[in-house]
């Protein structure tokens, strides 16, 4: 998927369908796009996890909702330079679904007409087997990328446990029992998770935890969040920071219950961007993006709740819009980008 100013997320929207078609595994590519922001804090991040998979650890990034894991997780990913797998989490899944199953089947028919008032057909049918993605990962030596894997049942995920413990990977045989599958020796695997939906729907992932190291990944710092805002916004480095300050402000304030993310900022970078609107006072329309995108945070609380966001909102747009001008007085435009340039 490409957005307005050519970022590209390939990799993340391509394979983002739950089961795989068998013709859908192939390993997607993965490479470090334009548009990835490599702040120091994101590449202290990047680092650590390189770490732990060259010393044959899982990893798994466990954060909010819109903190970056994903997007993280591919990058580290490409970095390792190895075919990359990418799975979707989800409530579906059997364990079929990561290892494989019997999909469909083969018919093959004989038509004996040797003797023209004799017809005799034979037909005989073959199940197929179909590997699906752990299973291609594990055999190709890929680093496999599970995004959300708390949505699946921890049942679906058993075949996990003895691929990261013992590095073997248990199929089914055609005999109905169990058969096993060496796994690659470069083989990785990395796990994302939003802990909200962890303690929630799937307690007992605990044994696969266990097994991997966990990287606690939390709102960027500012500086991160004003330049991934920038880049996938669209937008110039003033605009980026007035929105980015108003989002965290919010944040702060906890207007709704993990806060409105880098996700929210970047939305309305974009809109901006298309629209040609800026966020400065007098531009009614920027408040209303604001109020639309970060108001509907928290469409599920009730009516007077929603007039409370809406209103807490536009104090916090009126607020910063105001010491956007002022900074703006104070120092001319020339003088903010020479300013910058030096530093
Ligand atoms: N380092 C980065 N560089 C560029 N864009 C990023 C970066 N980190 C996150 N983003 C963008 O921020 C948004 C949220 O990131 P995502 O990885 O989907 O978060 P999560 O998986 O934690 O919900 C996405 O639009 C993504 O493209
Ligand atoms: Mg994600």
């Amino acid at each position: 998927m490409a957005n307005g100013n050519g970022c590209g997320l390939a990799a993340v929207d391509e394979a983002s369908s739950g089961l795989a078609s068998a013709s859908e595994l192939a390993a997607v590519s993965v490479e470090a796009g334009d548009c990835f922001v490599a702040t120091p804090e994101v590449r202290r991040l990047a680092e650590r996890a390189l770490v732990y998979l060259n010393a044959g650890y899982p990893v798994h990034f466990s954060g909010p909702a819109g903190t970056g894991k994903t997007t993280l997780a591919l990058h580290v990913a490409a970095l390792r330079g190895r075919p990359v797998s990418l799975m979707h989490g989800d409530d579906e899944f059997g364990s079929s679904d990561l290892v494989g199953g019997e999909y469909g089947y083969r018919k093959s028919k004989l038509v004996d007409n040797f003797i023209h008032s004799v017809l005799r057909t034979e037909e005989t049918m073959n199940t197929l087997w179909a590997d699906n993605r752990l299973t291609l990962a594990c055999k190709t030596g890929d680093t496999l990328v599970y995004d959300e894997f708390t949505r699946s049942r921890p049942e679906a995920n058993n075949a996990l446990l003895s691929v990261l413990e013992e590095r073997l990977l248990t199929v089914p045989t055609r005999r109905g029992g169990d058969g096993f599958l060496e796994v690659h020796p470069e083989f990785r695997a990395i796990f994302t998770s939003n802990p909200e939906e962890y303690a929630g729907v799937h307690r007992t992932q605990d044994a696969l935890v266990d097994r991997f190291i966990t990287i606690r990944i939390e709102h960027y710092d500012r500086e991160t969040e004003v330049e991934i805002t920038r880049a996938k916004g669209g937008i110039g480095r003033d605009e980026a920071e007035v929105i980015v300050d108003i989002v965290r402000d919010l944040r702060r304030m906890r207007v709704s219950k993990q806060g409105p993310s880098l996700r929210a900022s970047i939305m309305i970078g974009r809109v901006m961007s298309q629209e040609g609107a800026h966020p400065r006072q007098g531009d009614a329309f920027f408040g209303e993006i604001c109020r639309d995108v970060l108001g509907g945070l928290t469409a599920k609380i009730t009516r007077d709740g929603e007039r409370g966001i809406t209103s807490t909102v536009d104090e916090v747009v009126a607020k910063h819009l105001k010491e956007e001008r002022r900074d703006k007085k104070r120092r001319p435009f020339s003088e903010v980008a020479v300013a910058r340039k030096g530093g």
